[in-house]
């Protein structure tokens, strides 16, 4: 298998990163998932653009993301082409001491492209025990501190679930640890506002702007009682939820959820990068 590090495409055998990386000392480093259909990256400008914000919000020095972007296509172009694969792309601080402090290193960029199953057509989520702090300084960043993500997905695959869902710390609901969420109450479609301390999800803010919802704080409590309620995300597209905490939606998929898909569907086919 080829990847991309710094520039060059490299068996992923012969890839090395030093072992002083401060992005695996500390998790200082930010990322991207791209999804790959038969070699051509979906919306690759939309998640280059939140790199270099997740960069900036982290106080690292940005990415070249001209270079990442001529990378990830060469990379495609290296590899076999799949029906559908995930490109995953990282940049970290770079070479550091062992301590928090940053170093003056260049950023390390790396791309790698891997196999992506069709995501599944219905979800179960479980409430994560955690709360998301709205407040924090990673709030919204993309960040290679993910691991509050991997402790949440194994404690709701723990309960039989597919994601989990973290409440923030008003008690409202944010996002899921690789998605975000929608709901439908009462005939309207409502996903949390980005001041929940979600992600701004590259597919949430295209059911926005093709579908149309409300950016509303919610009770995290009203995901359990919404009629229906999905998730969106690079993985899953538009992802109908089925149960919440073992209760069971109205509906799976409910209208507004199916129309959502539909035009998910039929407007991301018509442009690789919108
Ligand atoms: C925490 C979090 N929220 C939301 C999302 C959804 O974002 P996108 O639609 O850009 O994949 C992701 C993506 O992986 C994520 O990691």
């Amino acid at each position: 298998m080829v990847v991309w590090i710094n520039g060059e495409l490299v068996p992923d055998t012969e890839a090395k990163i030093s072992v002083f990386d401060h992005g695996l000392v500390t998790g200082d480093g930010v990322f991207e998932t791209v999804k790959v259909i038969d070699g051509t990256p979906f919306a690759l400008s939309r998640h280059l653009l939140r790199l270099g914000r997740s960069a900036a919000g982290l106080g690292m020095p940005q990415p070249d993301v001209d270079q990442i972007r001529a990378g990830a296509l060469a990379l495609v172009g290296a590899s076999p082409t799949r029906p559908l694969a995930r490109m995953r792309i990282t940049a970290t601080a770079g070479i550091a001491p062992l301590g928090s402090q940053r170093g003056n290193s260049p950023v390390t960029a790396i791309i790698a492209l891997a196999e992506q199953k069709p995501a599944a057509p219905s979800v179960d989520v479980v409430v994560a025990p955690w709360p998301r702090n709205e407040e924090g300084a990673l709030a919204g960043l993309k960040t290679t501190s993910y691991a509050e993500n991997v402790r949440a997905l194994a404690y709701a695959a723990e309960r039989g679930g597919g994601e989990a869902i973290f409440p923030n710390l008003a008690g409202n609901l944010c996002e899921g640890t690789g998605s975000n969420v929608f709901a439908a109450i009462g005939g309207r479609l409502i996903t949390p506002p980005l001041s929940s301390g979600c992600l701004a999800g590259v597919t949430r803010a295209l059911v926005l702007e093709w579908v149309g919802a409300a950016e509303d704080d919610l009770p995290l409590d009203d995901l359990s009682n919404a009629d229906e309620a999905f998730l969106t995300g690079t993985t899953r597209d538009v992802q109908p939820i089925a149960h919440v905490n073992g209760r069971k939606l109205a509906a799976v998929p409910g209208p507004i959820t199916r129309k959502a898909a539909e035009v998910f569907a039929m407007r991301s086919a018509e442009s690789p990068d919108p």
